[in-house]
């Protein structure tokens, strides 16, 4: 199947306009496209552009333009017609999904790319009902979708290798880092990495090491500075010295085994749950959540402005 020029794309859906579906909107948006978002919710209209218009002001002093090519409607069907690509980012409930995929694959003509924004759900077990199962694939971003680049992208059995090919063009080319995945797995590949530290973080809450702020605060002021940079392998790499990752693991690697051996596997009981919520809450202190999270995206687009701007790989 011969799937639209990147350069011929002009309409993009978006289907789900929850946190993820509407900071997707915004970068459709401010790439140029017009933008057909669909949402059963009609408060949700209301929502998205709020949330464009904020996130645009700061951008551009005139959000009218890219505002005048945003679409709303409660149909999902309507909002695809037309689209050149569509990217789903309803609730993460599996028979919903393959339901309103089913419905978005029976009106879409069969060389558009579907992707799904799913967390964790498999791509083969969401394209078991579809007429054209070879033009879904994942594109998993990272919220938020409009800063940060990572998006994972993976076919399921039945995905075409020129479909996953096509939307890891077409994110590269909107500025997004795509990463093609060789495995499908539960939560991909930086899910998991999240819930790998989560888990110990959790853990030793739990034992009394440290308070949810002081295992926050160990992760802000030390490897997640060096994160930002680079991942987990290549900060070892430089901590092995001259030797590099060879020494790093002659020296370090038996003692690092020993703490594999001692990390948890929390269980999230009513009890944890109590303790993770009252300790955000102390760690917050008299600040909104919607507040931080907006200080938090101004901080974010300028490491990642960083970032781009001197790579160092
Ligand atoms: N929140 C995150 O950090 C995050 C990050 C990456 C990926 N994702 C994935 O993105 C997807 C959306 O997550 P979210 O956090 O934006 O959820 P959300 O609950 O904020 O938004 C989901 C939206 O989908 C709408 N919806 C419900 N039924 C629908 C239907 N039949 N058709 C269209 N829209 C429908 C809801 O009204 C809501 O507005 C999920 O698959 C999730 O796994 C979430």
């Amino acid at each position: 199947m011969a799937y639209p020029e990147l350069s011929a794309v002009t309409k993009i859906a978006v289907v789900g306009a929850g946190t993820i579906g509407a900071s997707w909107a915004v970068l459709f948006l401010a790439r140029g496209y017009h933008v057909a978002v669909s949402d059963p919710d009609p408060a949700r209209e209301t929502f998205v552009r709020d949330f464009v218009t904020s996130v645009l002001v700061q951008r551009t002093p005139s959000p009218a333009d890219a505002l005048s090519r945003l679409e709303f409607s409660a149909s999902v069907e309507a909002a695809v017609e037309g689209a050149d690509f569509v990217q789903e980012s309803a609730p993460e409930r599996s028979a919903l999904k393959r339901d309103l995929l089913a419905r978005i694959d029976a009106v879409l003509p069969a060389d558009r790319v579907i992707a799904s924004s799913s967390s964790g759900l498999s791509v083969s077990g969401m394209q078991s009902s579809l007429r054209h199962p070879e033009r879904l694939v994942l594109g998993h971003p990272f919220n938020p979708p409009h800063i940060i680049p990572l998006v994972e992208v993976i076919g399921g059995t039945r995905t075409a290798p020129e479909a996953i090919a096509w939307a890891v063009d077409f994110y590269r080319l909107i500025g997004k880092h795509p990463l093609h995945l060789k495995k499908e797995v539960p939560g991909h590949v930086a899910n998991r990495l999240q819930a790998a530290v989560w888990r110990e973080a959790i853990h030793l809450v739990m034992e009394g090491v440290a308070t949810v702020a002081e295992v926050d605060e160990a992760v802000r002021f030390g490897p997640g500075l060096r994160w930002a940079l680079m991942g987990p392998h290549l900060t070892f790499h430089l901590g092995g010295g001259a030797g590099g990752m060879a020494s790093f693991i002659e020296h370090l690697g038996p003692a690092v085994q020993t703490w594999w051996d001692d990390l948890g596997s929390p269980i999230l009981t009513e009890e944890t749950r109590r303790l993770l919520i009252d300790g955000c809450l102390a760690e917050i202190g008299d600040r909104s959540a919607e507040d931080l999270r907006r200080e938090r995206d101004r901080l974010l687009s300028q490491i990642v402005a960083l970032v781009e701007a001197s790579p160092i790989l």
